[in-house]
């Protein structure tokens, strides 16, 4: 199969519709990342992205719909507190966790009884979802584990002959994947933390929970448990006070023969380059880390044999996102993998 990359105009998403109703994958540009899309009705065609992906078979997928869809077709009654969610961040990145009625494949939640809903704002998300007119089933178009994609060429690198069509809406603005919300208590709880803040939150409902696996629990965001956004080179992570532990580590990959790299926020990059370090630069409030994150990763593993990354510190709102893809990536999570 050869694989295009081609811009959202009409034509194209005519084609991308044609595959979708034969049960087919596409991949598509949201505000986040790109997506690995397939009809949420059609088994087969919700299994097929678990086998792309190589996926685990309990890490349910996000149902991406059209921002005048009525999602009452495949949702439960909703909490009064959702409706004001919705208004102030939809279309965006939150992914809201809702009581499902069990329309969609059973294959979308694997076997959950609540259903993911997000409403992407990116133009060419909405023109793809509109086209369709169907609820879209899909995760971040990245093979299992490895980085997210926020270009269509980080999709292709890792799709390339597998799928017929990368819908091509440029790099994605807001690096890392939504916000998933649990809607279905009394007050939210973020599942996963992402571009749409706990304060942001807070602010308009009230109250916002943060979700935390009690030991031995099942997740109630599966995916969470597992080693995620990994560049394909080594690995290390350091706190800002063991700096000079970062550096040996530095010096002893490039004694054996290595071409070690930082991965850190602009204040430490900029003195580092000065003392003839290579770096890759972060940027500095947590807007610019997230952005940058997936990108600098991708790049960081076609250049480096070992990615050295200094805990940033900036912390509060977009942060918490950032935090917890950076620990993933470099292996440093209190969760089981
Ligand atoms: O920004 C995004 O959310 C991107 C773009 C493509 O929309 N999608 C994305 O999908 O990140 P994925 O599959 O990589 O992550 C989905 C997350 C997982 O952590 C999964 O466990 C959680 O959402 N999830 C999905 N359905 C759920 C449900 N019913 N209950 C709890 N968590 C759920
Ligand atoms: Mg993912």
């Amino acid at each position: 199969m050869k694989t295009h990359i081609v811009s959202p105009n009409q034509e194209w998403l005519e084609r991308a519709k044609e595959h979708i109703l034969q049960g087919g994958v596409v991949a598509f540009h949201t505000e986040t990342v790109y997506g690995l899309g397939a009809n949420a009705f059609n088994d087969e065609a919700v299994k097929s992205i678990f086998a792309l992906k190589g996926r685990p078979a309990d890490n349910p997928l996000i149902a991406h719909v059209h921002r005048d869809y009525d999602i009452s077709k495949i949702v439960d009654e909703v909490p009064a507190y959702t409706e004001k969610l919705r208004k102030a961040f939809l279309p965006g990145p939150l992914t809201m966790v809702y009581p499902s009625k069990g329309k969609v494949s059973r294959y979308v939640s694997c076997g959950l009884d609540t259903l993911a809903i997000r409403v992407p704002s990116s133009l060419a998300a909405q023109a793809f979802l509109r086209e369709v007119d169907l609820p879209i089933a899909a995760p971040s178009a990245n093979r299992s584990k490895h980085v997210s994609p926020v270009t269509a060429q980080h999709v292709y690198d890792d799709f390339e002959g597998k799928i017929p069509l990368i819908l091509d809406g440029g790099a994605c603005d807001g690096g890392i994947e939504s916000t998933v919300l649990d809607c279905t208590g009394e007050i939210p709880v973020i599942l996963r933390a992402g571009l749409v803040t706990r304060e942001m939150i807070k602010s308009v409902v009230g109250a916002c929970g943060v979700y935390e696996k009690k030991a031995g629990e099942r997740p109630k965001s599966p995916g969470m448990a597992y080693k995620h956004y990994a560049p394909k080179c080594k690995t290390a992570y350091f706190t800002a006070e063991e700096i000079g532990q970062a550096i040996v580590c530095y010096r002893e990959e490039e004694e054996k023969g290595g071409r070690p790299y930082f991965f850190l926020e602009s204040g430490f990059a900029k003195e580092l380059t000065k003392k003839g370090f290579r770096v890759f630069d972060l940027g500095e409030t947590g807007e610019q880390m997230a952005q940058r994150l997936y990108a600098a990763l991708r790049q960081a593993e076609t250049q480096a044999t070992l990615l050295i990354a200094i805990e940033p510190s900036v912390r509060g709102g977009v942060m918490d996102g950032v935090m917890n893809r950076l620990t993933r990536a470099f292996g440093r999570t209190n969760d089981e993998t």
